[in-house]
């Protein structure tokens, strides 16, 4: 399973590729939310950004900046620190057996360890409104906000193909 991938990254430096993914796509603001992920978000957004390159056949048929710049920052609402090695798997297990559980055991004010655990549930469930915000503040392009905002909507029928693309390259990473 993708998610158990970053796990193994959990602190390794990005590499030359990586950094070279980034800067290409992000402006200065851009780099700065990026970069005050967790590493291990940081490999998840990069692999995102990966499997959506290796996806597109024909990037002139797409807005393809706002598909791989959103990749790079969908999950900027997670902020380093807002989970323990813990937290992170076990948010990541309930959420594909049991994701209606997260509200229940999502926890703000953190004190004693399970509480700190718990409050990744919270951050699990807000990421998306919270990384909205930042970029929005950060003066990020309109059309990524709302796609940062929307990356863990139920799928509509009427949402755009990028925001389409990254939920499925989210889900597989
Ligand atoms: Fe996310
Ligand atoms: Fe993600």
């Amino acid at each position: 399973m993708g998610f158990f991938k970053p796990l193994f990254l959990w602190n390794t430096k990005l590499n030359y590729d990586d950094t070279t993914l980034v800067n290409s796509f992000l402006d200065d603001s851009g780099k700065f939310l990026f970069y005050q992920m967790s590493r291990f978000d940081q490999h998840h957004a990069i692999a995102v950004a990966r499997s959506i390159i290796a996806e597109v056949k024909d990037p002139t048929v797409i807005d393809y900046k706002t598909l791989m710049v959103s990749a790079l920052l969908h999950d900027i609402g997670k902020v380093e620190g807002d989970f323990n090695f813990f937290s992170r798997i076990l948010v990541g297990l309930i959420k594909r057996i049991a994701p209606n559980l997260r509200g229940k055991l999502a926890f703000t004010n953190p004190n004693t360890f399970w509480e700190k655990v718990r409050y990744g549930f919270y951050v699990d469930l807000i990421h998306p409104l919270r990384g909205a915000h930042m970029a929005k503040v950060f003066g990020i392009d309109a059309a990524v906000v709302e796609m940062i905002r929307h990356h863990h909507d139920p799928p509509r029928q009427d949402q755009t193909i990028e925001l389409t693309m990254l939920q499925k390259a989210d889900n597989k990473n």
